[in-house]
């Protein structure tokens, strides 16, 4: 059992992983700044120390982490679209925010964090799968950041002898993602809204979409792993999707195969293909994503219909 503090808890990810967190033991508590999570999104408010500040508040970071033996960093500014159009936020809290957040570990004595990183939009335009020797290249302002993210994190490892793994997200389906922004749930919201679904570029593009649950088993999994110094592991499902077939899942699962597409201009920033392979976090964490797209989606879709329009 260890005593946890879990950045950005109030978000998608971080209310999916924390009832898991604690089905496994630990004590959870959690820094958000409330700027996109909710407490609501949490199973149950009581059993969470919940600290509402900012990832670039020092002091707050460094009373946050007293007493934990670890950190899980999912704290970040949005998406690669919101990176692009707002630069200097980004790199604000991405880089400069998980800078804060190794450092405050560092000085309360917190020997090991795990980093959210991610996985397309850090390596950019290589071709696929890519794995953990794959070179970053990334065309986007959010895959920077995370690339930088890494950075520190290998070298607050290297330097000061702490235990740091990076995990790189796929890219994330699941239930309390009604506030995000990206294609998952715009598809299921025009489907529910009668409009159609818009698809950016002509739907070649191709991505790598990992069911909630068995991203945060890999988090668990990463988190109590002992592994020494600084790693780096792919989340992924290994396969590759692309964005049409996503929108063609959607209006099935939604109930509409027919529901009208359309097509507007590709974005900067949004890399072509993508997918990775995930081998060494099966190797060294006994990684393996469980449940399918069709599935991810239904179970999506179905949490969906009970949110309050
Ligand atoms: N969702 C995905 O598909 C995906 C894919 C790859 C990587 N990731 C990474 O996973 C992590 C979690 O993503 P998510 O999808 O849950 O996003 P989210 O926006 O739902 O959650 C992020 C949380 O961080 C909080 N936050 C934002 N800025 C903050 C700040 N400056 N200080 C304190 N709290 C702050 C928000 O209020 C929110 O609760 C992020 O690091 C993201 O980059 C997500």
């Amino acid at each position: 059992m260890a005593r946890v503090l879990l950045t950005g808890g109030c978000g998608f990810i971080g209310a999916n992983l924390a009832p898991m967190l604690r089905a496994r033991g630990h004590e959870v508590r959690i820094l958000d700044n409330l700027s996109r999570g909710r407490v609501e999104f949490l199973d149950d408010r009581a059993a969470y120390e919940v600290v509402q500040a900012d990832i670039r508040d020092e002091s707050a970071v460094i009373a946050a982490c007293d007493g934990r033996d670890a950190v899980v960093h999912l704290a970040a500014y949005g998406s690669v679209v919101e990176s692009v159009a707002e630069p200097s936020e980004n790199f604000s809290i991405n880089v400069e925010g998980t800078f804060k957040v190794l450092n405050a570990a560092r000085q309360a004595g917190v020997q090991r964090v795990v980093f959210a990183s991610t996985g397309g939009a850090l390596i950019g335009n290589a071709t696929p799968p890519v794995n953990e020797g794959a070179l970053p290249r990334p065309i986007s302002p959010y895959g920077a950041s995370k690339l930088a993210g890494e950075g520190y994190c290998c070298a607050f490892a290297e330097a000061y002898g702490m235990s740091v793994t990076a995990l790189r997200f796929a890219n994330v389906i699941g239930p309390i993602s009604w506030h995000k922004k990206g294609a998952v749930t715009a598809f299921f919201k025009a489907i529910m809204n009668g409009d159609p679904i818009r698809i950016y570029g002509d739907g070649s593009a191709t991505r790598d979409f990992l069911y909630v649950e068995d991203l945060c088993r890999g988090i668990v999994a990463g988190l109590e792993a002992a592994l020494p110094r600084f790693n780096v592991f792919h989340l992924a499902s290994g396969r590759e999707t692309s964005v049409r077939e996503l929108a063609e899942i959607a209006c099935r699962v939604g109930g509409r195969p027919e529901h009208p597409i359309v097509h507007d201009l590709k974005r900067p920033g949004e890399v072509e293909r993508n997918f990775a392979t995930y081998d060494l976090a099966r190797e060294q964490l006994g990684f393996g994503p469980s449940v399918s797209i069709e599935d991810a989606m239904a179970r999506t879709w179905a949490w969906m219909q009970e949110q309050p329009r």
